[in-house]
């Protein structure tokens, strides 16, 4: 086994006296022949896998797993969370109509969060029926009524509160402080509430919390937790009883496990995550939704990219791939880490490279002064952990093509999303 896969965390391993790079039951190196690169490769058992993990970890409790479709919104994906009884936690109208259009009956396990939603967005989740509206303001919750009232059905809601809770990771995913743009003010929830309890067009579902993205303690999870359970007591002593208790999404991965093969297990991070919650929960006796979205399908998936060429400016070595920020963006946003990978590695000793993609942007890389086993033009390298955040921030910068997506389900393969082309590059534009 080579050193730079130690672990069986993820679908990616190698297999083979050469130590090919494969994706469950498949050979990279065929896939790359066959779809052509830049190339998502997902694994199917590792999304169910996760998946179940949370529901095995939750199961003491009526609880719904909402998956975040914000982290990977390819249909076939949706399809297979839906029909294992994920439900969906949604942040726009495009994301409820590909829950519909991919499992139209799990419509009715979507919970629709987001800070700014329009009246249209709204008039449809309340026509098809979804589960809940997490509210971010007040603005939101007069509209959501006005919306409700005009359609004459009742708006199930849940409040986001901003339990002012700091979390550690990067700036950008941290969302549960005061000064952050996510929320209500947990201090001021229990006053909406009352108001909320006088409309008889809003009806009082739950509440909800979302403290950030790639946390990677159970800690601010149970310390979120804690100060909405509270609430929900007092609320209870008033007579406002709430049904629905929604912890969020945000455990964290570890993108840099490559060589460590005792690292925690992600099966051991779920349980620890489900017991603070619990613990911080154990004063409430209704349904737990959660909404994870990295968690599930990040290590499940590997962007492929063939290697067009190497070329050195003064002391340093480039790896220029065939994918660029526009099909990878998180090194070039948050400074991500993903480790990447040569498909078939060569003989000899790892060199200090950086990968970086054509764009004409500096910003355009994915790994700077890496230690990479020597790679030429032409050959494959993956990138790993880039199955949350990858496609579904791809855009067409540079009027790139973006790239297809291909499902592994065991040893076999089926493209779910076909390369754009040409006609899909101005399909939208008006030309005089
Ligand atoms: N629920 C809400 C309300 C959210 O805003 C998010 C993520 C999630 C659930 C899912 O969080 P997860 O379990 O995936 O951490 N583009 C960034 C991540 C942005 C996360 C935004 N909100 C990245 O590539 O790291």
């Amino acid at each position: 086994m080579i050193p730079d896969l130690k672990n069986a965390f993820r679908p990616f391993q190698r297999s083979g006296a050469h130590g090919a790079l494969y994706c469950d039951g498949v050979s990279l190196e065929t896939l790359g022949r066959k779809y052509e690169t830049p190339l998502y490769v997902y694994s199917a058992d590792q999304i169910v896998e996760r998946l179940e993990m949370f529901q095995r970890a939750f199961k003491g409790r009526d609880h719904l797993v909402c998956y975040a479709v914000k982290a990977n919104s390819s249909l076939a994906i949706l399809k297979l969370l839906a029909e294992r009884g994920a439900g969906f936690d949604i942040v726009s109208g495009g994301e409820l109509e590909r829950v519909i259009a991919a499992v139209p009956k799990a419509v009715g396990r979507v919970v629709f969060s987001g800070v700014g939603k329009t009246a249209a967005e709204i008039d449809r989740a309340l026509e098809v029926g979804i589960l809940e509206f997490n509210v971010e303001s007040e603005a939101e919750l007069a509209l959501l009524g006005a919306r409700a009232k005009k359609l004459k059905v009742r708006a199930r809601f849940a409040l986001r509160v901003n339990p002012d809770v700091f979390a550690e990771t990067h700036p950008y995913i941290s969302t549960g402080l005061r000064e952050h743009k996510f929320g209500i003010d947990i201090r001021k929830a229990a006053e909406l509430y009352r108001v909320a309890a006088r409309n008889k067009w809003l009806e009082l579902h739950g509440i909800s919390v979302h403290i950030g993205s790639q946390i990677r303690s159970a800690e601010p999870f149970g310390a979120a937790m804690e100060r909405v359970c509270k609430l929900t007591v007092q609320l209870k002593r008033e007579g406002i009883v709430l049904k629905v208790v929604d912890a969020g999404g945000g455990l964290g991965i570890d993108y840099h496990s490559g060589g460590d093969a005792k690292a925690v297990t992600p099966a051991v991070k779920v349980e620890e995550y489900a017991a603070a919650i619990e613990k911080a929960l154990a004063g409430f006796e209704g349904k737990l939704l959660i909404e994870p979205g990295r968690f599930i399908v990040a290590q499940a998936g590997a962007l492929l990219t063939r290697v067009l060429n190497v070329k050195k400016n003064g002391k340093k070595t480039f790896v220029i791939t065939d994918a660029a920020m526009n099909d990878l963006i998180r090194p070039a946003l948050y400074q991500a880490y993903h480790e990447v990978v040569p498909v078939k590695p060569r003989a000899g000793r790892a060199r200090s490279v950086d990968v970086v993609g054509p764009v004409c942007e500096t910003g355009d890389f994915f790994a700077r002064d890496r230690m990479l086993k020597p790679v030429e033009a032409g050959d494959l390298v993956a990138l790993l952990d880039a199955g949350a955040y990858g496609m579904a921030q791809s855009s067409n910068y540079n009027s790139r093509f973006r790239p297809a997506e291909v499902l592994v389900e065991g040893k076999e393969h089926r493209l779910i999303r076909r390369r754009e082309e040409l006609k899909d590059l101005f399909a939208t534009e008006v030309l005089s």
